[in-house]
């Protein structure tokens, strides 16, 4: 574990681009490796999230290589072509990994072992082989549905339809990536809409998916069996979930201008944008376009005060990985800040709303949950600081906390600065660069 403490800075200034979206790495790597031919991608995230599906997906078959110009090229088998992987597959930290893997297997005759860190091994898995197991899977879990399991996909899979107990693009794509080797059509049904990056990039490789809202305002994705996926250039745009820790800095720190250039602005990703806007703050949002068929925008962000903020749950879905970061936005807001339906945040990485909780009363900020409510206390400018949180391997939270400690009195510490590098690696020398102070502790 590497110790790093985070000092109070002097304005930030100065233009960066953060890596690629961890979410569409992923669904670039898994669904390049079921197309056909050789698709060739820009700009994936290169951390180790998804090193790990890299991996995987060279377990089962398909090639999988970076090129010297930062390219990744991989070459897919087909729908249905994976070949079963001689040992067990790990993935480290990533839930994304494991979730839509076990989607990706659990209609082909094959035997899957899986198993991941601590963290990972601690969060629900049932949630993804409930639905598959309707489709002809079965699964073999640790109590409570728990990694390490054993996946036994099926030869003869049918297709369902699913509404979703939770909101969750993880257990939505799981199924649709299970229904593309299962014939006829599969449908899930999402009570609230969330990240929609499967479907889109299916639709970019030219599968058939339809996408309708019903009168209750359902979401219905439906996705044909067996379609043609043939491979496709892809240009992934970075992460809004990386943009918002240099983002929320240069809010926190006075003085402070800071760009993010090319940022996701993907409308189910962006609600962190709308938030900070209810609070006040100072983000401009320059040359809108489109990049590779998602929205991009460069982020002009400007130190200020911020006020207290009520979220609504119906936003949590477009914003569920910001809450740490807005938490401690709010710890400098003046004002009761009140955000809504955070049941999920419970088993993230970590069991962010404990997390957070904990951290900020550490930092001197009253926070409470109440039921699923997360209520933040803001200090109306700097709180105290001075502490050392636990991260518990959730990059999150390590990153949320490091800024807290640049427009803190005192330092902050984290115990483990190394669990950054899931998703954003680079991420100190980036704040750095803007004139941060991120080092190691001690
Ligand atoms: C992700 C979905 C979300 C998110 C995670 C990435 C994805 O998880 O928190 O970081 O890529 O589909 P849930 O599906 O559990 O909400």
């Amino acid at each position: 574990m590497t110790a790093l403490t985070s000092g109070t800075a002097s304005a930030l200034q100065g233009t960066v681009r953060v890596p690629g979206d961890k979410s569409i790495s992923h669904r670039a790597l898994m669904i390049g490796a079921i197309a056909v031919g050789e698709t060739v991608i820009e700009g994936l995230l290169e951390s180790e999230d998804v090193h790990a599906t890299a991996a995987a997906l060279r377990a089962m078959g398909a090639a999988v290589r970076a090129e010297a110009d930062g390219r990744w090229r991989v070459r897919g088998v087909g729908v249905g072509g994976l070949a079963e992987p001689e040992s067990v597959l790990d993935l480290g930290n990533s839930g994304t990994s494991a979730r839509l893997l076990m989607g990706l297997v659990a209609t082909q005759d094959m035997t899957t072992h899986m198993t991941g860190d601590a963290s990972l091994c601690r969060r629900p898995m049932a949630r993804v082989a409930t639905p598959l197991e309707r489709m002809g899977a079965s699964f073999l879990m640790r109590a409570g549905g728990r990694m390490p399991l054993v996946v036994q996909g099926t030869a003869e899979p049918v297709p369902i339809v699913y509404e979703t107990p939770v909101p969750s693009a993880q257990v939505k794509s799981a199924i649709i990536l299970a229904g593309l080797n299962t014939p006829g059509a599969t449908t899930v049904i999402e009570r609230a809409p969330t990240r929609d990056h499967t479907e889109l990039m299916l639709r970019h490789f030219g599968a058939a998916v339809a996408v309708a809202d019903d009168a209750d305002g359902r979401r219905h994705i439906t996705v044909g069996g067996w379609p043609e996926l043939a491979a496709r250039p892809v240009i992934v745009p970075t992460d809004p979930s990386s943009a918002a820790f240099p983002a929320v800095a240069a809010l926190l720190v006075p003085g402070s201008v800071v760009t993010v250039t090319g940022v996701g602005m993907n409308p189910l990703r962006a609600g962190l944008y709308t938030t900070l806007a209810e609070m006040g703050a100072d983000v401009t949002l320059a040359d809108r376009r489109i990049e590779a068929g998602e929205p991009v925008a460069d982020l002009v962000v400007r130190g200020g005060r911020l006020a207290a903020v009520d979220v609504p749950a119906a936003r949590a879905p477009s914003m569920i990985d910001e809450y740490p970061i807005l938490a401690v936005a709010a710890a400098f807001a003046t004002g009761r800040s009140r955000f809504r339906g955070l049941a999920e945040l419970r088993v993230k990485e970590s069991d962010r709303l404990a997390a957070i909780e904990t951290g900020l009363a550490a930092a001197g900020v009253a926070a409470t949950v109440e039921g699923d409510d997360l209520v933040v206390e803001g200090r109306g400018g700097p709180p105290r600081g001075g502490c050392r949180i636990a991260t518990n391997l959730d990059h999150r939270i390590a990153m949320a906390f490091l800024v807290l400690g640049l427009a803190a009195e005192r330092p902050v510490e984290i115990d483990d600065g190394r669990v950054i590098d899931t998703s954003f690696p680079g991420f100190v020398a980036v704040m750095n660069g803007l004139g941060a102070t991120i080092g190691p502790a001690g």
